[in-house]
């Protein structure tokens, strides 16, 4: 087998993407960060002036997603790929406050999901691909090949997205931190359309008391183990 889908789900702010950035690096495999995709989404909704995303109608949905493209372009700096929104970069303002606040209400849409699914599964169709999401091992690639399941402290999983958010100039407190990391797990957990769950075959690592590298070996010795 040549190349294989790794899928990672799990919890918010449990070092996902930062292990999938690195694991896509080691194999030159793509990184597609499937929480951009529905984050780029929510500010399209905003810039149109949404503020209740319950009260929308399936009409209104249908035509504001018709008008969004998002793609990712590799980005030689970084090392890894940025997301972009209608051809505009859109990396810094997807990690606003606002839309941290907003995109869970938008990823509880059908229609959304539906739209967001079928992109993933033509990004990740040829292989070769680190994906990370709530859903991507249960509905976006069920036969990925190796799919892990991410998890950590909460308290943990906030101080690192605090000081992430800090280093990055976003103005949040360790409190707003929280609340906002309780409130995405509780809806990413308990809504109707795609709920974030463990798929059954997923393996489990949680990361509250080992470091990257320690993470990113446990995560090669798997991926190594399916290759062969
Ligand atoms: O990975 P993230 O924290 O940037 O994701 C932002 C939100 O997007 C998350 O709270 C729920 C939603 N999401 C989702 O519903 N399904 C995915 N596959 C990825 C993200």
């Amino acid at each position: 087998m040549s190349k294989i889908v790794i899928a990672i789900d799990g919890y918010s702010s449990c070092g996902k993407s930062t292990l999938a950035k690195t694991l896509a690096k080691h194999l030159s495999y793509a990184f597609i960060d499937t929480g951009a995709m529905y984050r780029a989404a929510t500010l399209y909704f905003m810039r149109r002036g949404v503020i209740d995303f319950d009260s929308l109608t399936e009409e209104t949905i249908e035509n504001y997603l018709n008008q969004i493209t998002i793609d990712f372009r590799y980005n030689e700096t970084k090392g890894f790929s940025d997301a972009y929104l209608n051809g505009e970069y859109v990396e810094d303002e997807i990690r606003s406050k606002a839309v941290s606040n907003a995109v869970s209400a938008l990823s509880q849409l059908k229609a959304v999901r539906t739209k967001m699914v079928g992109l993933q599964q033509e990004l990740g169709k040829k292989k070769g691909v680190v994906m990370d999401g709530r859903d991507i091992g249960t509905v976006v690639f069920p036969d990925a090949e190796l799919k892990l399941f991410m998890t950590a402290d909460p308290k943990v999983r906030a101080i690192r997205r605090f000081e992430e958010l800090q280093s990055k100039g976003v103005e949040m407190t360790l409190e707003e931190v929280m609340q906002n990391l309780t409130e995405r797990d509780s809806n990413d957990t308990n809504r109707k359309e795609n709920p974030l769950v463990q798929a059954e075959d997923a393996i489990v690592i949680d990361n509250t008391n080992i470091t990257r590298e320690e993470q990113l070996r446990i995560a090669l010795d798997l991926v190594n183990e399916r290759l062969n």
